[in-house]
């Protein structure tokens, strides 16, 4: 084995404001394998291979090629030692021809550059690794599974040796996947590393020869092929062994409230994004929604709040269909919506909180005869920011001031405020410091206690076993398991996150 593309990170650390994204983490990538890193959203999967790919600056820590210490100052430096990174979003120029933008960038192509050898190149590059695409064609006219090949090639035409992929399923179909894997292994045999970054349990079984766990941005684990199962890896990436509970009396299983059967959408782009959804979420209990972002969470808390159609099956709300139904039939059927996107669906940042706090409202409440009763407006906007506990220095300053903290609360108090029977409460904490989470939570908890039907959806499991009494989990679109809270441990919850069905007999 050749050791001039051995590659090693020695304790890298980065950091971002507030928060360590990698935290002394040692890798080695041995030249020729495909190396896994696994980990969870927000992980610091990216973050590591962007330090290693010269985009971030390591805080703390070493890189070594070939036993050489590396100091990186862009992709270009290290693209130059032969280290290349297809990210996430791929930076493809769509009016340029393939082999225009495989040449983009390159500080060794010639002013004017010969297109056709360079065509022929590409071409053979293609042929080599089987990575079909036409040198001539404009990218506009490429597919997804296209495109990723263009920026492989680019790398591969560079002369990297080692290529990184950030997550490169997630936009793919099962078969454009299938195809990728086939690449990688092509690459791999011909000598070169391949790291695919992936949250997905069985694309590591399928093609790592070793697999490296990131867990809280730190490497918990590396296991070789042969020596780990589904089983350590969910474990490793799950990373807790307490779970932290609340006290919270049983829930009194009442009424059905949003009944789900066999629900179907489309996602945004036009594939299958929820399949055959069946989900029931009853008064005064919270059904947590576990699972990886990007699995249909969005669309399914879109479904429910009426502001995505269902192309097969049912929604009910208190039994009455609603599949058909828009935003306003789900709020007039008394479901409350805290969405992802506080400042863009939630809340209107350049309004004061006084209007905000009427949004939804003012057709019932707020109206006298056709104008607008501001006195009103400005009292229920008072009684709400006492109850709710919202700091403001001004009724009437634009909510965009407002802090994250503060914003969820005041998004809170509107929605709660009309006596919901559902509320759908979408990662109701990101970014909110332990004082608000708190709050947050007390609030959603005083709503199952007075009989509301609570659907939460979390990428964070600690929550999602501290507030919910069942947890479904959702992974591709699918519901993979529906189980009591009580009682359910953290790797079952990771396994089922990661698509093995809670129906599937689990080799010990
Ligand atoms: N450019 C950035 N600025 C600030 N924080 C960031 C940045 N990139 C990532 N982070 C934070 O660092 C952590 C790790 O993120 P990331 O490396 O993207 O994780 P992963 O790729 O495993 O999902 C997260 O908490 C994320 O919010
Ligand atoms: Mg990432």
């Amino acid at each position: 084995m050749s050791t001039e593309f051995l590659v090693q990170l020695k304790g890298i650390t980065k950091r971002f404001p507030g928060v360590v994204a990698n935290h002394q983490v040692d890798l080695t990538l041995r030249p020729g394998e495909i190396h896994a890193l696994l980990g969870e959203n927000g992980s610091g999967k990216s973050t590591l291979m962007s330090v290693l790919t010269g985009l971030y600056r390591p805080d703390e820590g070493e890189i070594y090629i070939g036993g050489q210490r590396v100091h990186f100052r862009s992709p270009h430096d290290a693209i130059k030692a032969g280290v290349g990174m297809v990210h996430q979003h791929f930076k493809l120029v769509d009016t340029f021809t393939v082999a225009q933008n495989v040449i983009l960038g390159d500080r060794r192509v010639p002013f004017i550059p010969s297109m056709s050898s360079i065509e022929e190149e590409i071409a053979q590059i293609s042929s080599g690794y089987g990575l079909a695409v036409n040198p001539r064609a404009y990218v506009w006219h490429l597919s997804v599974g296209e495109k990723q090949r263009v920026e492989i090639i680019k790398m591969l035409y560079r002369g990297c040796s080692v290529l990184i992929l950030d997550e490169p399923t997630a936009v793919l179909t099962i078969q454009e996947s299938r195809q990728l894997f086939a690449n990688i292994r092509e690459m791999a045999a011909q000598g070169r590393t391949v790291v695919v970054i992936t949250h997905k349990l069985h694309e590591v079984m399928e093609i790592a020869d070793r697999v490296t766990v990131l867990c809280r941005g730190e490497a918990v684990a590396t296991f070789e092929r042969g020596g780990f199962s589904e089983r350590d890896l969910a474990l490793a990436m799950v990373g807790r062994d307490v779970v932290s509970k609340v006290e919270k009396p049983a829930a009194r299983k009442k009424d059905v409230v949003l009944d789900l059967q066999d629900v179907y959408a489309l996602n945004d782009l036009g594939r299958l994004g929820l399949r055959s959804i069946s989900l029931t979420v009853y008064g005064g209990e919270i059904l947590g929604i576990a699972g990886v972002a990007g699995n249909g969470q969005r669309e399914l808390s879109e479904v429910v709040t009426g502001l995505r159609p269902v192309i097969r099956g049912h929604i009910l709300m208190d039994g009455v269909e609603m599949s058909g139904e828009g935003p306003r039939g789900f709020i007039d059927r008394g479901v409350a919506h805290i969405p992802e996107d506080r400042l863009g669906a939630g809340l209107v940042p350049g309004l004061n909180a006084v209007d905000n706090l009427i949004l939804k409202e003012y057709r019932r409440k707020m109206a006298r005869g056709p104008f607008l009763d501001r006195r009103g407006a400005e009292s229920n906007a008072l009684d709400l920011i006492g109850r709710f506990g919202v700091r403001l220095s001004s009724l009437y300053n634009p909510v965009k001031y407002m802090s994250g903290g503060n914003l969820q609360r005041l998004l809170l108090a509107r929605e709660i405020s009309s006596e919901p029977r559902l509320i759908v409460a979408v990662y109701p904490v990101r970014g909110l410091d332990i004082a608000a989470t708190e709050a947050v939570h007390r609030l959603l908890l005083e709503q199952r206690a007075q009989g509301t039907a609570v659907l939460l959806i979390s990428e964070d499991l600690d929550e999602i076993f501290k507030l919910s009494d069942h947890i479904a989990v959702l992974f591709e679109g699918a519901v993979t398991g529906v189980l009591p809270a009580a009682g359910a441990d953290a790797e079952e919850i990771g396994l089922l996150m990661m698509g093995s069905r809670k129906t599937e007999e689990q080799a010990v």
